[in-house]
């Protein structure tokens, strides 16, 4: 519900808990005619027929109702909980193709396609709800976790944006080497981060550093110790020359010229950047659900 004060009371598993926003309510109502409650992806999931994956919606964002879809393996030891996240929800000025249909899209052929493997860790797909209006799914998830269950996760892995238009193959510098200004993550982000850095260097891609400052579904996770890591291929911000000598693209231009406007829609895809990256998920993916070697307890 949404009071004249612009105060969202949010999930209905937790009555009586309040969040509050510095959004004018005028301003709030003009977001908001996007939310959203997406089985869609969750029967896309079940469909896949895949025995190994089972379904659970978890929270609810009221003042139109917000779900995050939650997928975890049946395999794996569900003391080592690998989690892989993107979220689903768009701005509404546009369909969000890029951020995050992107993230969302690879995430779920790799649920799909890893469900058929015996993992030995758990592993955990989180759609998140509510991300452009203040990373709320992710958040309220990780508050929503005991103590217990949020030691069992020993990563997370965020993919925002992976497909930008004038796309660099930036991963979040959770070690702090990159001179992109963000503080180092958790123990193990470092780790993260080279393993990611792994992939590209295999293919002889390039690939740089970007802030690991909390801007997407990762902040709630470092912000409560776990390592973290993932892929982005720019937003708003303008590529360097360097960055076109290595990625090719404009130098001097946006990496994503669309970023929250109506024309982020499927023409706002780099297909070279999205088939990379989405195999870059499905490797990290898959090395952490059967080795955590690195990774703190
Ligand atoms: N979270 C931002 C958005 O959805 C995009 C972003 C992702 C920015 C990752 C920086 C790093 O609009
Ligand atoms: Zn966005
Ligand atoms: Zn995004
Ligand atoms: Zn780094």
């Amino acid at each position: 519900r949404a009071g004249a004060s612009g105060i969202i009371v949010f999930n209905e598993g937790q009555p009586g808990r309040t969040e509050s926003y510095p959004l004018d309510i005028g301003e709030w109502r003009a977001k908001v005619p996007m939310v959203f409650t997406d089985h869609a992806v969750g029967a896309e999931l079940a469909a896949a027929g895949n025995p190994t994956v089972h379904l659970k919606v978890d929270s609810t964002l009221v003042l139109g109702k917000s779900d995050n879809v939650i997928a975890e393996s049946r395999a794996g030891d569900p003391r080592d909980v690998v989690m892989v996240g993107a979220h689903l929800d768009s701005v509404p000025a546009g369909p969000g193709i890029n951020d995050n249909g992107s993230g969302s899209a690879a995430i779920l052929e790799v649920a799909e396609e890893l469900s058929r493997f015996p993992v030995r860790n758990q592993v955990r797909f989180a759609f998140w709800a509510g991300e452009e209006v203040g990373l709320l799914g992710s958040d309220q998830y990780v508050e929503s976790l005991s103590r217990r269950q949020r030691d069992r996760i020993r990563l997370y892995l965020n993919f925002d944006m992976v497909a930008s238009p004038n796309y660099a193959y930036k991963l979040y510098d959770g070690d702090n080497s990159d001179n992109v200004g963000s503080p180092a993550g958790p123990a193990g982000s470092a780790q993260i981060e080279k393993q990611l850095e792994a992939f590209y260097d295999a293919r002889s891609l390039p690939h740089n550093g970007t802030d690991f400052d909390g801007r997407s579904d990762y902040g709630a996770f470092i912000a409560a110790g776990i390592p973290a890591g993932g892929i982005f291929t720019g937003a708003e911000g303008i590529k360097t020359a360097e960055e076109a000598a290595l990625f090719g693209g404009t130098a001097g231009a946006a990496y994503d010229a669309c970023y929250h406007q109506a024309c982020d829609t499927l023409n706002n895809i780099n297909d070279t950047a999205l088939d990379v990256n989405a195999d870059a998920i499905a490797d990290s993916t898959a090395r952490f659900a059967f080795d955590l070697s690195g990774i703190p307890e």
